[in-house]
């Protein structure tokens, strides 16, 4: 079962999200316990990024006790490509935060052994005591991370081959498709579903009919964001367009 939270904007969404893992790291490190987020790139997720920023800067909010998994990341980029979702990260959150870097993980796009790389991805999570609070967007084919369909319910982190729909839907930050990738390595939906809670955002009219999809539609490897219906914890947060088709 997956609630639905409607926001009038992006910005409130940010506001709400961005509390609640304040909140968390709050009530965790008062028991001495460190926090774990996976983290998703995208446009999506960039208010909430900016709104913790702002918590980190101005309400005093640390992360030093925080650890973090992303979703993913293209293969073949490095960490100073700005494109690659290493680059992305620094740029967007970690370099104004106070997250120690050890704690920081992000699927290594240059890995000369993706397998292995994909393999001590998992093992991290796991010595990290598992995911507390994972933020999820949602692409157009029904993609959670780069879980393309189809994606088993079982698949663990792993190297995928990216969607055309998404290679062009991502080329706007490329400028141009032949830039973009084919590959990735992604964290697998096993690995997703395995969060404590889950919060996935969905802005805009582009994504109303995968959102109702990912709602309504019988859980398939055909559109892998369906699979959250079988987690206890997962919330949609929408704004009135991206609600439109529910
Ligand atoms: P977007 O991407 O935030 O740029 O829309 C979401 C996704 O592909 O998961």
């Amino acid at each position: 079962m997956i609630a639905t939270r409607l926001h009038p904007d992006k910005q409130t969404a940010a506001q709400a999200i961005a509390r609640e893992i304040a909140d968390l790291i709050e009530i965790r490190s008062k028991s001495g316990k460190s926090t774990v987020l996976g983290l998703a790139t995208g446009s999506t997720p960039l208010p909430l990024y900016a709104e913790l920023i702002r918590l980190h800067r101005e309400a005093g909010v640390s992360f030093r006790t925080v650890i973090t998994f992303n979703l993913d990341e293209y293969e073949g980029l490095g960490p100073t490509h700005p494109q690659s979702y290493r680059f992305f990260m620094e740029e967007n959150l970690f370099r104004h935060l106070d997250i120690p870097a050890a704690n920081i993980h992000i699927p290594d796009g240059l890995a000369n052994d993706p397998a292995k790389n994909c393999a001590d991805f998992e093992a991290a999570i796991r010595d990290a005591g598992g995911i507390d609070l994972q933020i999820l967007g949602i692409g157009r084919t029904g993609h959670i991370g780069f879980n393309e369909p189809p994606s088993a319910a079982d698949s663990r982190t792993r190297r995928v081959h990216l969607d055309e729909v998404t290679r062009r839907d991502n080329s706007v930050f490329f400028g141009d498709l032949d830039q973009v990738p084919h590959g990735a390595l992604t964290m697998g939906v096993a690995t997703i579903l395995e969060a404590r809670r889950i919060e996935l955002i969905a802005f805009g009219e582009a994504k109303a009919e995968i959102v109702r999809r990912a709602m309504q539609e019988a859980p398939s490897p055909s559109c892998p964001a369906t699979w959250l219906q079988q987690h206890p914890g997962c919330t949609f947060h929408l704004d009135a367009a991206a609600a439109k088709a529910l």
